[in-house]
């Protein structure tokens, strides 16, 4: 039987990299996905690859009429919201004494501030819907611990978990489960992002960076986005009433706590 069956989903940046591969598998259990992303002709593409049960949305975190034009949309396709995943973030890398304000303030308007923002007004429609449902935010190991030259994304991550926590306490008594995913190095577009900036300032051939992470991961490799979508399917479906608030390592063993 499909776990997700007749369930609406609305997955921020999931025009590509990890909220893709998450929409692919909402899909492939039953749900209707709203590809919802900054990046509207990406976004659209993607919804066509995945098939009538994707639409595209547009949709910028950091803006509050935008998220909620996102959710009144998902509400006027498919009548509710049943599942949001906090997807959407921004990563940025320099040493502490490099960080700029535009930096810190982009990183923590949509890893942070969109999480809340969206998480809100997805919650304020769900208790509407009285049926409660489930909202997952993106954490990382960067959440986990600081980095030296990953400061302030190691902070936005560091909030996530902690909003998790908050947010789930408060929704619980409305049956919203409110949990994170905290994954390791996860390949695509968005490592290559992360490998020519570790380039840059450790001044390491482009390339070296993920390959030495790499070898770190207990399991033996970078994961996969798809490495990820068991747990993102666990935590929309019936199986996870009884989790509460919690930040799930998917990993391959990177962190232990
Ligand atoms: N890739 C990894 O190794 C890794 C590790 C740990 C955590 N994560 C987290 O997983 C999530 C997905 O990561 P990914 O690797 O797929 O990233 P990605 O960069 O490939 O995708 C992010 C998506 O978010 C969209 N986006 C950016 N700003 C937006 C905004 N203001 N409003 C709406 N959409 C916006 C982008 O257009 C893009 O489609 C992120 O929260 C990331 O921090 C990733």
């Amino acid at each position: 039987m499909k776990r997700l069956e007749g369930k609406s989903a609305l997955i921020t940046g999931s025009a590509r990299g990890i909220g893709r591969a998450f929409a692919k598998a909402y899909i492939r259990e039953g749900a209707t996905v709203a590809i919802a992303d900054i990046n509207l002709e990406r976004a659209r593409q993607t919804a066509e690859e995945l098939g009538h049960q994707a639409y595209a949305v547009k949709l910028d975190v950091t803006l509050q009429a935008s998220i909620e034009a996102a959710v009144a949309e998902v509400v006027s396709k498919t009548g509710k919201l049943d599942i949001l995943i906090n997807n959407a973030a921004l990563f940025d890398m320099a040493p502490i004494t490099d960080i700029s304000r535009d930096s810190y303030d982009r990183l923590f308007s949509i890893n942070v501030g969109g999480t809340l923002f969206t998480l809100q007004a997805a919650a304020r429609q769900m208790i509407l819907q009285g049926h409660g449902g489930k909202i997952i935010n993106m954490a990382s190991q960067a959440g986990r611990r600081g980095e030296a030259l990953v400061g302030v994304y190691c902070a936005t991550k560091a909030a996530v978990i902690s909003l998790t926590q908050s947010a789930g306490l408060n929704l619980i008594p409305h049956k919203i489960n409110v949990n994170a995913i905290a994954p390791g190095v996860i390949d695509g577009e968005h490592w290559d992002g992360v490998d020519a900036l570790f380039a840059k300032y450790e001044n390491r051939p482009v390339g070296e960076k993920k390959r030495l992470v790499g070898l770190e991961v207990p399991y033996g490799r970078m994961g996969t986005a798809e490495d990820l979508t068991g747990m993102a399917v666990f935590l929309a479906s019936g199986e996870s009433e009884y989790v509460v608030a919690q930040t799930y390592n998917v990993d391959g063993g990177n962190w232990m706590s």
